[in-house]
């Protein structure tokens, strides 16, 4: 973001706080979350650091927007362990927490400490994972997954309009594999084009869960159904994997059994994935720039904490992944009927030709990662000059 548009979102800022101006003096981040975060303590639980993009992205993005805002960041991570994000979260609390923030696990096992949060008062936000909320204390702050899901399935389609798809999914717990990525393949079309006959699926009809969104289970997995379609004479024309932890699996499966490289979808901008992209493993990465989710919800966090409802929180992000909906939180409806009040922000989708673009908004990952191995015969060439 530009120095000149930081300041006017800052400036913005402090008009919306008003009054609630900095007791601790802490100075506005740079993204214009405002200040006033002195004893704002913001209590984040992790469901897992595997992929990379929560460590390297929403984590510090998170932390530096509470810190500049004058709040403290304290954090713990469950390691894929439901029962431990429970624990993890009683903790936070005791330690001070004054507001929440959620990555679940599983968006129903997350549910009693949803309840303990109300009791004591604490508003949560769930943060890029759904959680199913009866009790209107939930800030729901994501990406549009319907949309990113369908931004994979019409990259994929258009590639490859009839043919055999294996469907890999993510972990079953997190709506985003299970409910939300789906539709979004089905509202590309996909439902229709099984239906009409165009594609057949190979592998199981539904897609294939992998706990963990793990890249060796997506690995494993994925060999299977090679090992399975090759004993039926059976030939993959395009893989729509969730995720970029899930492709990179199916990547490393393709390459130990020697298949060549069919179009295959994920969602992140994970390195190795746009390594991939760049080297033609991998068709389209749907690129969720996640530190702007941080910032979003580092952002959120300090309004919440200063008092505000959730309906009177205001984002300012950058303009390329701002909420079409704007930048105030809008009704949500949930697959279990619940409404929640959220902040929805628009991905990217990127094939190979496109890479320029996570360079320009220096993404972690360096030009150098995504252009290794890249000569004048790959995908990305042109990009990677
Ligand atoms: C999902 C998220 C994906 C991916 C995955 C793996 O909930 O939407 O972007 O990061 O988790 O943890």
């Amino acid at each position: 973001m530009s120095r000149a548009r930081a300041a006017v979102g800052m400036a913005a800022a402090m008009i919306i706080l008003g009054a609630c101006s900095s007791p601790g003096g802490g100075s506005a981040s740079a993204s214009g979350s405002g200040g006033g975060g002195g004893n704002c303590v913001v209590g984040v639980s992790w469901n897992n650091f595997q992929q990379p993009r929560w460590g390297a992205t929403d984590k510090p993005k998170m932390k530096q927007t509470i810190e500049a805002g004058g709040g403290t960041f304290i954090d713990a991570d469950a390691n894929l362990d439901n029962q431990r994000q429970l624990s993890d979260v009683d903790s936070l609390i005791q330690r001070g927490a004054k507001v929440l923030v959620l990555l679940a696990q599983d968006n129903k096992a997350i549910l009693p400490a949803l309840q303990k949060a109300k009791d004591a008062g604490i508003p949560v936000i769930a943060y890029d994972r759904l959680i199913e909320d009866t009790s209107g204390s939930v800030l729901y702050i994501t990406f549009d997954n319907v949309g990113v899901g369908k931004a994979e399935a019409e990259a994929i389609l258009q590639k490859v309009p009839k043919g055999h798809y294996v469907l890999m999914k993510g972990d079953p717990g997190d709506a985003n594999a299970s409910t939300f990525l789906p539709s979004g393949w089905d509202q590309a079309g996909l439902k229709d084009k099984i239906a009409s006959g165009d594609i057949q699926i190979v592998g199981p009809k539904e897609g294939q869960f992998t706990p963990g969104w793990d890249t060796q289970k997506a690995q494993n997995e994925m060999e299977a159904i090679i090992d399975a379609a090759n004993a039926s004479n059976t030939k993959i024309d395009a893989v729509l994997a969730e995720n970029d932890s899930t492709a990179l699996g199916v990547a490393q499966a393709l390459e130990s059994k020697n298949y060549g490289f069919p179009p295959v979808s994920g969602q992140d901008g994970d390195p190795a994935n746009l390594n991939n992209l760049a080297l033609g493993k991998q068709y389209v990465d749907v690129w969720k720039n996640s530190n702007q989710l941080g910032i979003a919800a580092g952002q959120a966090a300090l309004q919440l904490c200063q008092g505000k409802k959730i309906n009177e929180v205001s984002i300012n992000v950058d303009p390329s992944v701002a909420p079409a909906a704007g930048n105030s939180p809008t009704d949500f409806k949930t697959p279990g009927g619940n409404t929640v009040k959220s902040l929805i922000l628009k991905p990217t989708p990127l094939t190979a030709d496109q890479l320029g673009k996570v360079f320009a908004a220096g993404w972690y990952a360096s030009k150098d990662q995504i252009c290794k191995g890249v000569d004048s015969s790959s995908p990305g060439a042109a990009a990677c000059k």
